[in-house]
């Protein structure tokens, strides 16, 4: 029997009147950039995430580059990092010449399993970049411990997980340097742009030199004390993102009702694999919605029926290790994290957003059911 398809989009911002409100009140100023915004965008997130410091940058990958530079990460360094991620995870230390190591993922949460990234400490690794991958939160207190027995920087690529709470507390407060992003799939967007919070004040100082090319503290505009970037945010994008954070427990509100419907209508399927849920420790902010195929599913299979009936769909998260580049550069190959590996063969991303409405979310578990056989 034939369905009629209808067009579930993967993501969609939550944008509204007051973004542009503010948007125009920039524009009106004539002030777009390096103006009061950032500043005003900067104080709100740090407080949002109990973090004393944050410096606004262009995206995520900029910022996760900026903490990597700083941390001193040279050619011949190893970083450690998870293979289950987006590129720019290990991309921010190849940026400066490193070479990233892979360490296995704990198959229930999907983050880096602490053990091993401790068994892949050597010599010389310099770092780890830790990544709450789908919102939920990293084992902070291990990977901190592990950072001080070896003398290693640990960066937390927050991206995905803007809202998220370990151990109680906003995930930021826990004294790490972390990274969020805001490309428009994000909990909060501003089209491009990103945020590195720290609680260290000589980081963030560092921060703010290094995004705008380096410049002297308190020099004058072509004053410049080391090499850095062009990795500024402007405040339009900074405008945005205030009334992204104006309206983020509605979002996340609206996020956690979407994915507490997701639960109840799939819950029932055979052999599928839910997001793991939240325990004291951790409470994940919902990012995407990514169920583990039943063994032995055809993925490929699965995407075409919901293809043909209009639902977006996404592979992720494919292994970072076996990116073509990676391979080339690397040699890394299939078997360096068999967990990772497995996992990355059979998840897939189901349309997920603050405003997707049930009778979509029916659609979409109808469908999902129907393609598994089911
Ligand atoms: C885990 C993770 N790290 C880093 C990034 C990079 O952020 P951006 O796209 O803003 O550079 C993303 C964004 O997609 C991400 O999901």
């Amino acid at each position: 029997m034939s369905v009629a398809p209808r067009h579930v989009g993967l993501s969609a911002p939550w944008l509204d009147e007051r973004e542009e409100e503010l948007v125009v009140e920039v524009l009106r100023s004539g002030r777009l950039s390096l103006g009061p915004w950032i500043d005003r965008f900067e104080e709100e997130f740090a407080a949002t995430v109990g973090a004393p410091f944050a410096a606004a940058v262009s995206s995520g990958t900029a910022g996760l580059h900026l903490l990597c530079a700083i941390a001193g990460i040279e050619p011949g360094d190893e970083v450690i990092t998870s293979p289950y991620s987006f590129v720019a995870s290990a991309n921010c230390a190849v940026y400066e010449g490193a070479v990233p190591v892979f360490a296995d993922i704990d198959p229930r949460t999907l983050n880096l399993d602490p053990a091993a990234v401790e068994a892949a400490i050597t010599q010389r690794t310099k770092a780890i970049v830790a990544v709450d991958i789908f919102g939920y939160p990293s084992e902070m207190d291990e990977l901190q411990a592990i950072a001080e027995r070896h003398g290693l920087t640990l960066i937390d690529d927050s991206c995905e997980a803007l809202g998220a709470r370990y151990k109680g507390h906003p995930l930021g407060a826990q004294g790490q340097d972390a990274v969020w992003a805001f490309y428009p799939n994000k909990q909060i967007t501003t089209g491009e742009g990103g945020v590195v919070t720290t609680w260290s004040e000589e980081t963030w100082k560092l921060l703010k030199s290094l995004r705008n090319q380096g410049r002297a503290d308190g020099g004058g505009w072509l004053d410049h004390a080391r090499l850095g970037w062009n990795y500024r945010i402007d405040d339009i994008r900074a405008a945005i993102g205030i009334g992204q954070l104006e309206k983020l427990d509605r979002i996340l509100a609206g996020r956690n009702e979407v994915a507490g419907r997701y639960a109840e209508l799939l819950g029932d399927v055979d052999g599928l694999v839910l997001p793991c849920l939240n325990d004291d420790d951790h409470e994940r902010s919902w990012f995407v919605y990514v169920v583990e195929l039943p063994a032995g599913t055809d993925r490929e299979a699965v995407i075409r029926v919901l293809e043909e009936r209009g639902i977006g769909t996404a592979r992720y998260l494919p292994c970072i290790h076996l990116q073509s580049y990676m391979r080339e550069r690397y040699g890394f190959a299939e078997g360096l994290c068999p967990i990772a590996e497995d996992k990355s063969s059979r998840t897939l991303a189901l349309p997920f957003h603050a405003r997707l409405a049930a009778d979509d979310q029916a659609f979409v578990a109808e469908t999902l059911r129907h393609a598994l056989g089911q």
